[in-house]
């Protein structure tokens, strides 16, 4: 049905576009990709007219579904009256509205709203934030930072520092800020060596570091590593005692992901910097917001100089800042997050049983996000879970692995019926690709 069509949008494609995270010489040579023509809830329909149940919520963006009918009157609203104005100086009522949307629904103590354009500026502005606090407020020699090993923050160079994917950090190892990597917290059950390791950075080198940066209760690229509250109880009694700030990375994990609206809810806890993007716009435009404490807006008071001359053309977009109200108040009256233990019993349950599965290694799950190692080489270059994405995607799911890890994280809102077909697919691709084809 695609036909021409398809076949002309793959030849401009092949001859111009440069993929994220793509290998493009197997992908021009070999790849006859999903040609994606629109959407609607948790379905993707390719030129084709296939469907395809989308297993990740379009990288982790569209908590609510696709194309939310009213984020899509939200949107048309804005459009009307008022596109596009900077934020240098002046203002809109989207962008003040929002920061008192997002004030309320924060951990307590969050009082001050700086907005950027995706997960990786998020989480920049969060980093010079605490480099350039600490210069003005008489601790100029903090400048080192500290992430977990495995940590993703994004892909600005700032924050490629933080990163711990191997992969993803090698060609610019030699350009990076410092930052010092400790070990990841692990599985739930065995988190105190782990901490203990940072305590000792902490305490060895609290005059030099700026902050502690982590991604809340799981570690999402890293292949969904899950880890306990309590270490993030722990480490934000450690930052607070050494006056090291704790900066909160919950671009995946923020907007109901892991069952409550923040995963720092989990552990009561108030970071001093708080990053959020993805699900904040419900995958509808880029959109991000870094939420600080008091106490840090204070430290750029006085003298001009002493401000923050830091800014993108688009924060604060009247359209994203529409949607993301839009977001948060159907949050607020359609009980989103409270729906998620539902829809997590099922994902648990699920996983569980798949764990059983001789070529599984291991599984977890917490909240909307269900996750299986196979069995294997691991890391990011594993080719294992290819296979499980190409058996789905015959099966009508897409879904896209992180290596040997196949995963799960679907709409907060995704009907019952489709999340067990969904997990049903994951269990049959799973079998089916560990089982050698039959010759043609
Ligand atoms: C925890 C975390 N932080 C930051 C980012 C970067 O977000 P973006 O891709 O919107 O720049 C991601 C992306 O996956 C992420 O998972």
């Amino acid at each position: 049905m695609g036909g021409e069509r398809r076949d002309r949008i793959v030849a401009l494609d092949k001859r111009h576009v440069w993929h994220p995270y793509t290998p493009m010489g197997p992908y021009i040579a070999a790849t006859d990709p999903l040609v994606i023509d629109r959407a609607e809830g948790c379905t993707l329909f390719d030129v084709d007219g296939r469907a395809f149940l989308d297993a990740n919520a379009s990288w982790w963006t569209s908590n609510l579904g696709h194309r939310h009918p009213r984020l899509v009157a939200a949107l048309e609203r804005q459009a009307g009256r008022l596109c596009h104005a900077p934020l240098a100086g002046i203002t809109h009522e989207p962008a003040a509205e929002l920061a008192l949307a997002l004030v309320r629904a924060a951990p307590d103590g969050l009082e001050h709203v700086f907005y950027s354009d995706d997960g990786s500026t998020a989480v920049e502005v969060a980093m010079k934030l605490a480099l350039q606090f600490w210069a003005q407020n008489g601790r100029p020699e903090r400048r080192r930072f500290v992430a977990l090993d495995g940590a993703f923050h994004g892909e600005t160079l700032g924050v490629t520092a933080l990163g711990g994917v191997e992969v993803f950090r090698r060609p610019f190892a030699g350009v990076l800020l410092e930052c010092v990597h400790v070990p990841s917290p692990g599985d739930p059950a065995s988190y105190e060596r782990a901490f203990d390791a940072l305590a000792r950075t902490i305490r060895e080198g609290a005059d030099t570091i700026a902050a502690v940066v982590l991604e809340p209760l799981v570690q999402g690229a890293a292949g969904m590593r899950v880890y306990a509250p309590e270490y993030l109880r722990l480490v934000r009694d450690l930052c607070t005692r050494h006056d090291v700030f704790l900066v909160a990375d919950e671009v995946f994990t923020g907007y109901g992901r892991t069952g409550t609206m923040w995963a720092c809810d989990r552990a009561r806890i108030t970071p001093d910097l708080l990053c959020t993007a993805k699900g904040m716009s419900g995958g509808m435009l880029p959109m991000a917001a870094t939420l600080a404490t008091r106490r840090i807006f204070e430290g750029f008071l006085g003298d001009p100089s002493r401000a923050f001359y830091y800014g993108h053309s688009f924060c604060g977009n009247p359209l994203g800042a529409a949607v993301a109200l839009e977001v948060l108040r159907i949050y607020d009256e359609a009980k989103v997050v409270e729906g998620v233990s539902e829809r997590a019993r099922e994902i648990e349950r699920a996983f569980s049983d798949l764990a059983e599965l001789p070529f599984v290694a291991r599984s977890r799950a917490l909240g909307m996000i269900g996750a299986l190692e196979l069995e294997g080489d691991a890391g990011y270059l594993a080719s294992a879970g290819w296979r499980v994405y190409l058996e789905a995607l015959e099966r009508g799911v897409y879904l896209r692995p992180l290596g040997n890890v196949v995963y799960v994280t679907p709409a907060l809102t995704i009907p019952v019926a489709d999340l067990r077909r969904l997990l049903r697919v994951v269990r049959e691709s799973v079998e089916a690709a560990r089982v050698p084809r039959p010759q043609a």
